[in-house]
């Protein structure tokens, strides 16, 4: 315990994964103020909300190596437990309360990006937080200070803006991840962080022309999601998987115990008459068993991807769409189609179902009866 009155800095946050933002704002903080102390504090994640949890261990080891052996090394600076061991979501005061306790005299700093500062205000006992600690605040782009704001003392320099959210995306999608430095990356990777462990999965299960399918169709849902403020992980995660019973035997899709709406009371001609289709419903199965994908919303686009549904949610539509926009598709049309598909998502969706009702026509297919239904939704709702 120090009764002295050195300064102490109190860094809190996910840090899943730990990006450039976040060591650049540490370290420019440490040495601008020279504290006694410096405390990383990751938040506590519940194991149970998640898509992808990383442990309080893995995050630890992240920051870690993220910070670099010179950083953590200096004095004071270390990795608190202290959120993760209340087992519980625990509020910002309280974890300065937490810390004033454990320096009743110091000068007590709470490091932060621009970007958080905005909503201070809204933040729970925000003025118990400032009667026990001061803001440290590091300018981002694109969050300049405006006024308005609660008191901060700001950190001199600019510091980069990178999100945590989409560096999981990226990594996801394969995209490359700048913000993250590569000893992270491939501590994420030898882990399987982030969903990477299944999407290598994917890759080894499915043709190389199916993989990069299922990727195109992920990236057009999370540009699709972003506009339609869907959660971008679903729609990464409902892109990729969506075809990953695309590849399997017609009898061993009719082999398989499928449930859902594409079958109920049509399995008899569902099967019969296209039983090419039950990869949908088979892939939402897979997608729960093998990818451990618990997220309803997630699997029920997998479910739908292939038919629709006459009132599908947004989550639906944008994988029935992204699987029709996909980049490696070629045919007439469909560049209109994409831009549409940002500016006019509605009408775009429906120009999708339109195509597909057309070529089911034109090809004599067999139409399953929840298209027909969709189909026939819109076009009542256009004729409205
Ligand atoms: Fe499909
Ligand atoms: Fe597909």
């Amino acid at each position: 315990m120090s009764n002295e009155k050195e300064p102490v800095i109190i860094y809190g946050g996910s840090f899943n994964p730990p990006h450039s933002g976040h060591i650049s704002l540490a370290k420019a903080a440490y040495r601008q103020i020279k504290p006694k102390a410096f405390y990383f504090v990751p938040n506590f994640h519940s194991p149970f909300k998640e898509m992808q949890p990383a442990s309080f261990n893995d995050r630890r080891n992240m920051l870690q190596i993220a910070a670099g052996e010179n950083f953590m090394n200096l004095p004071g600076v270390q990795i608190s437990s202290w959120e993760e061991d209340q087992k519980k979501i625990v509020y910002t005061w309280k974890t300065i309360a937490h810390f004033r306790r454990i320096h009743p005299n110091a000068k007590i700093y709470f490091l932060m990006g621009s970007d958080c500062l905005k909503s201070f205000n809204d933040w729970q006992r925000s003025r118990s937080i400032l009667r026990n600690a001061s803001l440290l605040v590091g300018i981002r782009p694109g969050f300049n200070i405006v006024g308005g704001e609660a008191p901060f003392v700001p950190l001199k320099g600019l510091f980069p803006a990178a999100a945590s959210s989409g560096i999981r995306i990226n990594i996801i999608l394969k995209h490359k991840t700048p913000g993250i430095s590569q000893a992270v990356m491939d501590y994420i990777k030898n882990r399987g962080l982030y969903f990477s462990q299944e999407v290598n999965m994917l890759r080894k299960e499915l043709s190389a022309r199916r993989y990069r399918h299922c990727v195109n169709v992920a990236r057009c849902a999370v540009e699709l999601a972003h506009i339609c403020a869907v959660p971008e992980y679903k729609a990464a995660i409902a892109g990729l998987l969506h075809d990953c019973a695309r590849e399997l035997d017609v009898e061993v899709l009719k082999a398989m115990r499928i449930q859902g709406p594409v079958l109920g009371r049509y399995r008899r001609d569902t099967v019969r008459f296209a039983p090419k289709l039950l990869h949908a419903p088979a892939g939402a199965m897979i997608a729960r068993e093998r990818y451990g994908v618990k997220d309803k919303d997630i699997l029920q686009a997998i479910q739908l991807h292939a038919t629709g549904m006459p009132d599908m949610p947004l989550l639906c539509k944008i994988i029935y769409m992204s699987d029709y926009l996909s980049e490696e598709r070629k045919f007439a049309g469909l560049d209109g189609l994409r831009k549409l598909a940002v500016t006019d998502f509605d009408a775009a969706f429906a120009a999708v179902a339109a195509a597909k009702a057309r070529y089911r026509e034109e090809k004599k297919c067999w139409a399953h009866p929840l298209s027909i239904q969709l189909w026939k939704q819109i076009k009542e709702a256009a004729e409205k």
